[in-house]
């Protein structure tokens, strides 16, 4: 495979993250921590592609609520004693005896939004925003390749020893549908709602959070406007929140799961699938049920439901978009004409392969193709690859359970890839060694 050369005039980072959402915020937090504790610094940089540090912009609509609890943090599982928790964001905002009050466990997203948008910046300094990666290449030294150039879209090309990849959830489409300006994937929603002044009726694909999410804020936002939810589903389902079940996201999960074999993690994937795929936190399935059935009593229906039922086509007319809706249960067909379609049909993991370029190769797969990641989150590789390629998020769910693409294990996940470039380093002295045991000690 082609190779830079190794110069050693070159600045070489200890770890290069690609992607700014709050995995890799959560890592660089641990890392300055760990460097501002120890004095032992971790050099390190973070490349984000958005302008600004933003966090599911177009799904920020104002009532929607996390669905983690706010001691799942950035960093307070790995470290209760953080200035970057959110106990201490709402300190600084003044709302810390308000939030108390309230006695809930799940803040607003707006204001998630908010808590992480105030601790990206004060690790302003480690992350260069507006910097899309557009190439990873093998740094020869020797005959082993011990770190990479990572070229971003701007043609600025960084070293480093180890790479971070965090680069997130891309949404989906069913197969033959194309976004425009009337047909979005929910993740447009806020970005694309206000080109909208009127209309008669939207249509809204899926039954999943988002889904009900999108379908319960067109209904208010637009209040002469009908809204037809379309799903194959009979009915919205609630996700399963409940206590034991929620222990599927412990960090000490992550190790069970890990070392089950192959089919036993297929069960535990579909047993508990409906703690987070195609499901809806319970009040809002009430609110949208209690809507349905007022608007019955006053004989004014305007949100519809098409349960047990698929979106066979869509086509764009003159002045809006017109959807074919086909009941699976009688085959029957209702076209919809409506102002826009709003598809919520999920998102895929990012594939880190195809930025790995000549290195993909050097990744080892597992039967089915999928990417081999040691328990550390290191991509398996061939020996030749010294340096060490990590990735966080979606595309380790395979191998690190349902927790993965989720903010639950972030803290304690960011820890553990740090722990493991720092035990993967060339032998230190030994204070560096006792410095590093003793912050990470858990
Ligand atoms: P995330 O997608 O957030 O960030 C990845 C970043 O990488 C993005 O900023 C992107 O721009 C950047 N990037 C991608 N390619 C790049 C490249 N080539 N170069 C540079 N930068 C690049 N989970 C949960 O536990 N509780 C919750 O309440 C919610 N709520 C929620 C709401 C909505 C609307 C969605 C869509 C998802 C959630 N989630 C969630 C799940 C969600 O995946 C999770 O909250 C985080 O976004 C995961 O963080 P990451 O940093 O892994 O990805």
């Amino acid at each position: 495979m082609p190779q830079a050369l190794l110069k050693d005039e070159t600045p070489v980072y200890d770890l290069l993250g690609v992607g700014f959402g709050p995995a890799n915020l959560a890592l660089a937090i641990a890392v300055a921590e760990h460097n501002a504790a120890t004095g032992d610094t971790v050099t390190a940089h973070f490349l984000e592609r958005q302008e600004s540090f933003g966090w599911h912009r177009g799904m920020l609509i104002e009532d929607a609520t996390m669905q983690v609890s706010f001691l799942k943090d950035l960093v307070t599982l790995r470290n209760p004693a953080s200035r970057f928790s959110f106990l201490s964001y709402l300190h600084e905002r003044g709302r810390l005896i308000d939030f108390v009050n309230h006695k809930n466990l799940f803040p607003l997203r707006v204001e998630f939004h908010d808590y992480f948008e105030w601790a990206a910046a004060q690790v302003d300094d480690l992350v260069s925003y507006a910097h899309e990666v557009v190439a990873v290449r093998p740094v020869a030294d020797g005959g082993a390749v011990g770190c990479f150039d990572v070229e971003a879209a701007s043609g600025q090309v960084y070293r480093a020893r180890n790479l971070v990849l965090a680069t997130g959830l891309t949404p989906h489409l069913p197969d033959g549908v194309a976004p425009s300006a009337r047909i979005w994937h929910n993740s447009q929603l806020l970005h694309r709602v206000d080109t909208v002044d009127t209309a008669s009726r939207f249509v809204v694909v899926g039954a999943g959070q988002s889904a009900a999410e999108v379908t319960s804020f067109l209904h208010e936002r637009f209040p002469a406007a009908e809204v037809c939810a379309v799903f194959s589903r009979f009915g919205y389902s609630p996700s399963d929140d409940s206590a034991f079940a929620n222990r599927i996201f412990d960090p000490a999960a992550v190790d069970q799961f890990y070392f089950a074999p192959d089919d036993v993690k297929h069960r535990l994937m579909g047993y508990h699938a409906n703690t987070n795929y195609s499901v809806v936190d319970i009040d809002l399935i009430d609110d949208l049920y209690r809507r349905l059935y007022r608007e019955k009593v006053l004989g004014t229906q305007r949100l519809r439901v098409f349960n047990v039922s698929r979106a066979v086509a869509v086509s764009e007319t003159a002045d809006g978009v017109r959807v074919t809706v086909e009941s699976q249960a009688s085959s029957e067909r209702t076209v919809l004409d409506a102002d826009v379609v709003v598809y919520c049909t999920g998102y895929r993991p990012s594939d880190p392969v195809p930025l790995l370029g000549d290195l993909a190769p050097s990744c080892r797969r597992d039967e089915q193709g999928r990417p081999g990641i040691e328990r550390d989150y290191r991509l398996r590789t061939t020996p030749a690859i010294t340096g060490g390629i990590y990735l966080q998020g979606g595309g380790t769910e395979h191998t690190h359970g349902i927790t993965s693409s989720l903010l639950s294990n972030n803290a304690v996940r960011s820890g553990e890839i740090l722990r493991s470039i720092l035990d993967r380093r060339p032998s230190g002295n030994d204070a560096r060694t006792h410095a590093r045991d003793h912050a990470f000690a858990r």
